[in-house]
């Protein structure tokens, strides 16, 4: 007999087979599922479709949203931070395990995995990660008061980033050259992408409803990063008390979460992700703003920089 979790499963592989496919330039064999005019990485699409489909927000749910190598890493550690009032070296669970383990994906993660704990019996607030574009997230989630946060970063950063991500996986085979990457960034046939498209869906998410998506970015956060952990924690429902901000709390969270400390912590320079071959330290790069003049030709850099302004015209969003 054929139960129904199986007839769904096949469904989806059904669902799967029909949507337009290209490749990943990320690696070889990997390919982009098309849905809703958005590329889909293929280590993502069940998930994403799933999460789509089953997950039930509570009003108290904290959502980090983000376009891949956009700050993912530290907003986790921020949020949690915050939530948990965890900045003291001695008893932090930063110390002891990645952000990306406190804080788990939902298309990587939790509707990947075969036995993630029961969602319902997780204690509030939770807090879950996405890098699904506005436009695919569930509608428990536009529906409920779950809080969503949404963190960009130039788009040229994102893609070096990206660029250096990709040797953090061991490959046998060959890699696209950089010039076949940028083009098919540039097309907007990426994963997750267009990236334009990513961040114009919650920017103007956030426009509509600042109260629902409070939207961020790696170069603000940078430069003013205790305005912005503030904002952050008045954001989530976590602000902090003047007594707090007198004990500096602001700032020992503001540091703890820094790229310095935490690169730096044993657990992130040795440790391992709890599924799957990345090691922690994948996560920790340069941490800088502008690191694109180190790595793309003066043309990319003028195509990406057009591309842009192009895009985010008239939005009101600039880098
Ligand atoms: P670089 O590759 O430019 O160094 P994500 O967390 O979304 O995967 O993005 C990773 C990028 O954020 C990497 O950028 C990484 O070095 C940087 N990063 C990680 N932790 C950070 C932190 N605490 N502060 C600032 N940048 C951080």
């Amino acid at each position: 007999a054929v139960t129904k979790s199986q007839e769904s499963e096949t469904d989806l592989e059904i669902l799967i087979q029909s949507l337009p496919k290209e490749k990943y330039w990320l690696r070889h064999g990997l390919d982009l599922h098309q849905i809703q005019g958005f590329w889909i990485p293929s280590f993502a699409i069940r998930g994403i479709i799933k999460f789509r489909n089953q997950f039930l927000a509570r009003d108290t749910d904290v959502i980090l949203a983000s376009f891949p190598k956009s700050g993912t890493t530290w907003l986790k550690a921020l949020t949690y931070s915050i939530v948990n009032r965890s900045y003291d070296s001695s008893d932090n669970p930063l110390t002891r395990f990645s952000p990306h383990d406190l804080v788990h994906n939902f298309e990587n993660f939790i509707f990947k995995s075969e036995n993630y704990p029961d969602l319902e019996s997780l204690p509030n607030p939770r807090i879950f990660a996405t890098h699904s574009p506005y436009q695919l997230l569930p509608e428990s989630i536009k529906n409920s008061k779950c809080k969503v946060v949404y963190v960009c970063r130039n788009l040229l950063d994102q893609f070096v980033s990206r660029w250096h991500f990709k040797d953090s996986v061991k490959s046998e085979t060959p890699q696209f050259p950089i010039s076949e990457a940028f083009e098919m960034f540039y097309q907007g046939i990426d994963g997750y992408g267009p990236s334009w498209a990513h961040l114009l869906g919650y920017w103007n998410a956030g426009m509509e409803n600042p109260q629902k998506v409070l939207f961020l970015k790696y170069e603000d956060l940078k430069e003013n990063p205790n305005f912005y952990v503030k904002k952050l924690a008045e954001f989530v429902g976590f602000p902090f008390s003047e007594e707090e901000e007198r004990e500096g709390v602001v700032e020992r969270i503001v540091k703890f979460c820094s790229f310095e400390n935490l690169k730096n912590l044993e657990v992130n320079k040795n440790g391992k992700r709890q599924i799957g071959p990345l090691k922690n330290s994948a996560y920790f790069r340069k941490g800088k703003v502008g690191d694109w003049a180190n790595c793309l030709t003066p043309s990319m850099v003028e195509r990406g920089m057009k591309l842009m302004e192009d895009k985010f015209s008239g939005s009101g969003l600039s880098f």
